[in-house]
């Protein structure tokens, strides 16, 4: 230990003692400070701080517990590790000097190894101390930046969506005019050109939408607008929507549903299974079969069983297509997650679709996961609580189902 920058306050008010002390340190490389008495000993602490004290206890005026007490209560001197050192030899003493924040107690007469292998203890554990402090410090910083980064992203995002929306729509307008040829017929070359631009403009505005779309449900759901909906006829709709997309990819779609009824905003609902159900298309070969199906559980189950309240819907999206590598299962549900970069191009979407089925199904008190064996395809799963009518104004009783179904 480099003890040349160490100082140590040696507080006795035994002026012998004093000068063994210092002189055993000073041998060590320490700095010694000395104080007589308990007035002379906080006056220096609070001058200049040491990195360590040494405290009788029975002295004059001032006592070493007062001293110590004195010294914890003030912020620049609070952090100093104080080690007793005392003729007093009851555990009752030794035990009120730990509980007045003594780090260690030696008893007189003492062994000067022992004194000097008691410091350098006390040293070690405040020298890891303060790394651990700056490192936690340096952490939070850290933390405190990173949140303030991605809150100016989220709004630099949410004001250039905004921003590009209406002169974007304006084009797309422009452009379908022009594609009709009433202002002037186009040759075979101008028209390619316009649909190019038709195609690349929908795809810009399906994004600024899905942005928006995201930020708005983030925002919070508004959970007081919601119907008792037939969730098998939710599953229907999502499926029939898909179907002309499913024909044209060559795959087949096979929903199995049960009537099953929860309160929801039917259009949440949908949005999740068509993002699901399209992910499933869009990652199928021609020729294979994306299934929809929707299970309760058990009614063995005796923690849902037994209570409506607590029974998780549980709705699966299972494909044979190309799955997903094991440490992208988890980041795919982060916004712009996709597995390839070239999944943007080539299969079109931006990768917000499972964020915004994520935050939708988290704020109905469901989870949303995927299984997948690269190859062998995916299976994604979700859960929706029963929610009572008047979630989230809910009784404590129904807290634990979410709480269970959050599980
Ligand atoms: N069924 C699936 N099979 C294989 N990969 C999938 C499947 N579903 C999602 N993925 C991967 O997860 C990524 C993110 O999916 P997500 O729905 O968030 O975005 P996207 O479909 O690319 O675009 P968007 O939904 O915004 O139009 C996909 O790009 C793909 O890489
Ligand atoms: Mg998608």
């Amino acid at each position: 230990m480099d003890t040349r920058n160490t100082t140590i306050l040696v507080v006795d008010d035994e002026p012998n003692n004093l000068r063994v002390l210092s002189t055993i340190l000073n041998k060590r490389g320490y700095k010694v400070q000395k104080a007589i008495c308990g007035n002379l000993a906080l006056k220096a602490a609070l001058a200049s701080p040491p990195d360590l004290i040494l405290l009788d206890i029975i002295m004059p005026k001032i006592n070493g517990y007062e001293v110590c007490k004195q010294l914890k209560s003030i912020d620049n001197t609070r952090e100093i590790p104080v080690i007793f050192l005392s003729a007093l030899d009851q555990t009752t003493d030794k035990v009120k000097a730990f509980e007045l924040g003594g780090v260690d107690y030696i008893t007189k007469p003492f062994q000067v190894e022992e004194v000097l292998a008691r410091i350098e203890n006390q040293l070690t554990i405040k020298n890891l101390q303060n790394k651990l402090q700056k490192q936690n410090d340096r952490l939070q910083r850290e933390i405190e930046a990173r949140k303030q980064a991605e809150e100016k992203k989220d709004e630099l995002i949410s004001i250039v969506s905004h921003e590009l929306r209406t002169p974007l729509a304006c084009i797309r307008t422009a452009l379908e005019l022009l594609s009709t040829g009433h202002y002037g017929v186009l040759e075979a070359k101008g028209h390619q050109f316009i649909d190019i631009a038709l195609t690349n403009s929908d795809r810009l505005l399906r994004l600024l939408n899905d942005l928006l779309d995201l930020e708005r449900i983030e925002a919070g759901i508004d959970l007081t607008c919601r119907e008792n909906c037939n969730i098998a006829d939710l599953m229907e709709q999502a499926a029939d929507s898909l179907q002309a997309m499913a024909e044209q990819s060559e795959v087949t779609l096979s929903v199995s549903t049960m009537p099953v009824k929860r309160y929801v905003n039917p259009d949440h609902i949908i949005q999740v299974l068509t993002n699901l159900l399209s992910n499933a298309i869009k990652f199928s070969n021609p020729g294979s079969t994306v299934w929809l199906t929707a299970e309760l559980p058990e009614t063995g189950d005796v923690e849902a069983g037994s209570n409506p309240q607590l029974q998780n819907l549980l709705i699966k999206v299972k494909d044979r297509g190309r799955g997903i590598p094991s440490d992208k299962l988890e980041s795919i549900f982060g916004r712009f997650e996709q597995v390839y970069p070239s999944d943007s191009h080539q299969k079109g979407g931006s990768g917000l679709g499972l964020a915004i089925c994520r935050s939708i199904i988290e704020q109905y008190g469901g989870r949303i996961w995927v299984e997948s064996s690269l190859g062998g395809g995916s299976t994604f799963y979700f859960t929706l609580p029963d929610l009572p009518a008047n979630y989230p104004e809910f009784s404590p009783a129904s807290e634990r189902a979410i709480d269970l179904a959050a599980r």
